[in-house]
């Protein structure tokens, strides 16, 4: 057993943390991705053992942070599900195999629940031999895939199997986790299925809210790196670009920073834009529940990162909220950035929303000063200014390294 981990070491002090090269001498800077997440790089992210506490909960998911939760299925309407449950409870529901364009292009869920030999299938899905080419450790089969979040299109199953899988959702919230979440747990529900040796390739999602995935049967393994670092040249995403589609990280080299396996029971928490894979290890199917809930929204995670994650296409829904957590205009010079922000703290420093709170309490102790505000609102400013002079390129440079030490100075927040 690992010894538990405390508040404070998943929230290190700041001013030790080192920082990534900047944008402009004046930008927002990155915090060097391995100081922030902690864990064990090549290993496992941080773990909270039974039972996590809702404020540990909270503050990690307010920060972005990756862990490893124990017994996050504990007490849940689902716990233990099997495959084989969920098809004698759902004979009538339809869901869908990954990676079956050619023969299923428009994503129809083709598969009924009670033709039980998909609990063992070990099928390829396409591409899959050119994947396996570019990197050996990609799950080799197919995963099958029912997805809940799709409640709205239909064809998942009768009326009757939707009230009841919502019903299950909604009282599965995580004891640590805010009972708010109970409808966005449903609203973004997926349920991944499948024999050993099938799992989801190494992708990027477009959520702009923190995901939590639960093995509620069987085990899993997860390699899970962050959003790459897009240097100053890199240049940008248009609007609309999604980059890490299928295959992608494969090509240009991605190492994950995180690989690990889960537990029947176990849930890993990350936060938006990580790269993630996994691959269904356990001997009979694995059953694993993926969502992402509202509350909280990783602002810290989304300052911290401000650079990449302004840039890289796949998050561009995000990319509004970021704005506007910040305060939504930018000056064309950082003089007037500064008068203004004096001037706005003076105005509603006392009233910020807890999500602005999150976006300038560099200290994190829940008050945002005023130099906190001024400082952060110019660094903001100048980050925008130099994102918008970045070129916009389909598929930005990224530069795939997490380990490198070279170019890494003390940090100065
Ligand atoms: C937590 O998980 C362990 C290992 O899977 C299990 O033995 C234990 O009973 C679980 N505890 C709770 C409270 O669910
Ligand atoms: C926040 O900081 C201000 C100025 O330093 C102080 O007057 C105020 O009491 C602080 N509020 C909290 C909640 O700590």
């Amino acid at each position: 057993m690992e010894a538990p981990l405390f508040l404070s070491m998943l929230l290190p002090v700041h001013s030790v943390l080192l920082e990534l090269p900047k944008l402009c001498p004046e930008c927002l800077p990155e915090t060097l991705e391995t100081e922030y997440f902690g864990g064990r790089p090549g290993q496992d992210p941080p773990r909270l053992s039974w039972p996590v506490s809702a404020e540990v909960f909270e503050q990690a998911a307010r920060s972005g942070k990756v862990l490893i939760l124990e017994n996050a299925s504990a007490g849940m309407a689902l716990e233990g599900w099997s495959c084989e449950r969920l098809s004698q409870e759902f004979p009538d529901a339809k869901m869908r195999r990954e990676y079956d364009w050619v023969k299923n292009p428009q994503d129809q869920n083709l598969q009924d629940f009670s033709k039980m030999s998909w609990t063992s299938a070990q099928e390829q899905g396409e591409d899959a031999d050119e994947r396996l080419r570019q990197d050996s450790s990609a799950p080799p089969f197919a995963p099958f895939y029912w997805g809940v979040r799709e409640h709205q299109q239909g064809n998942l199953g009768s009326k009757k199997v939707m009230k009841r899988i919502r019903d299950l959702i909604t009282t599965s919230v995580p004891s640590f986790m805010d009972k708010k979440n109970a409808a966005s747990l449903f609203d973004n529900a997926e349920f991944w299925m499948g024999a050993k040796g099938t799992g989801a390739r190494a992708h990027m999602d477009s959520h702009c809210i923190s995901t939590l995935s639960v093995v509620l049967h069987g085990e899993r393994r997860w390699r899970i790196g962050p959003v790459p670092r897009l240097p100053k040249g890199a240049g940008r995403s248009p609007k609309g670009e999604v980059v890490f589609d299928d295959g992608v990280a494969y090509q240009l080299g991605w190492k994950p920073m995180f690989e690990f396996t889960l537990k029947e029971g176990e849930a890993v928490l990350f936060p938006p834009g990580w790269i993630h894979e996994t691959l269904n290890t356990a001997e009979g199917c694995t059953i694993a529940l993926t969502t992402q809930f509202d509350i909280p929204v990783p602002v810290r995670y989304y300052r911290t990162f401000y650079n990449r994650l302004r840039r890289v296409g796949d998050l561009n829904a995000c990319w509004e909220w970021m704005v506007k957590w910040a305060g939504g205009k930018v000056s064309k010079d950082l003089a007037q950035a500064k008068t203004m922000a004096q001037e706005m703290f003076s105005k509603t420093g006392a009233k910020l929303k807890q999500q602005q709170v999150d976006f300038f309490d560099l200290n994190e102790d829940g008050n945002v000063t005023q130099d906190e505000f001024v400082s952060t609102f110019v660094a903001w400013t100048a980050t925008e200014q130099a994102i918008k002079k970045e070129k916009p390129k389909s598929l930005p440079k990224c530069d795939m390294a997490w380990d490198d030490k070279v170019l890494l100075k003390e940090g100065e927040l």
